[in-house]
């Protein structure tokens, strides 16, 4: 049994956030179900995998899906989660680049997930991490979400203070072209909620 820590609370209690994470979660299915449906032999990495369930939603009777985390949070999906030939747990930082060498066959069949952790790294780490893909992995893909915004807005805030500070902010979409990546697809999280107004609480009121 996982304890849960209140000071998490205000992260995933309010409607609003668990609407936000279960959209951006959803996202990030749909374009790793679109990717699966035009590559038979597509190899599958989760960067910062956490205790993410998408294998089970989207990934499972595919070639080769690889969940990596740091070695504690591995260690938690080991308990919980049952390691297959198919489905392989990698106990390591996703910047110590090692785990690229891992990977079998072509990049070009490499989805690379990194759902809720790029925001994290300093922005010369997010460098650092495509240049080393772009050389190592060429034609591989990477579906990631990036944040605008500051660290000195209230939930950036909120998370620093529990010891997870955000550090990498774009402007928009060309600061990501400007790292070296071709982009192929972006997509909004904020306008994605707003298909679910009815979740989110919209009010729509006459003041005539
Ligand atoms: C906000 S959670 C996201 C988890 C999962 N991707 C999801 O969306 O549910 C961030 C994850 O990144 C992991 N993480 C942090 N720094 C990391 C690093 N340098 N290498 C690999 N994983 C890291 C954390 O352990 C945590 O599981």
């Amino acid at each position: 049994m996982l304890q849960w820590d209140p000071e998490l609370d205000i992260f995933y209690s309010g409607s609003l956030a668990q609407l936000t994470w279960a959209v951006r979660a959803h996202l990030f299915d749909q374009v790793t179900q679109r990717y699966l449906a035009s590559h038979q032999e597509a190899i599958t990495i989760e960067l910062g995998a956490g205790l993410s369930t998408r294998y089970y939603r989207v990934g499972q009777g595919y070639r080769y899906w690889l969940e990596l985390d740091l070695p504690e949070i591995t260690t938690l999906r080991r308990q919980l989660d049952t390691e297959t030939d198919h489905h392989r747990f990698l106990a390591q930082s996703a910047l110590d680049f090692t785990w690229m060498d891992e990977l079998p066959g072509n990049p070009e069949n490499l989805l690379i997930i990194a759902e809720g952790l790029l925001m994290y790294f300093e922005e010369n780490q997010v460098q650092h991490l495509i240049d080393q893909l772009r050389h190592r992995l060429p034609g591989a893909t990477l579906v990631f979400d990036a944040l605008g915004g500051t660290s000195n807005s209230k939930g950036a805030k909120q998370l620093a203070q529990l010891g997870a500070p955000l550090n990498w902010f774009i402007k928009n979409e060309q600061d990501i072209a400007a790292m070296g990546l071709s982009l192929t697809s972006v997509q909004s999280l904020i306008q994605a909620n707003c298909r679910y107004p009815h979740r989110i609480g919209f009010f729509v009121g006459s003041l005539g």
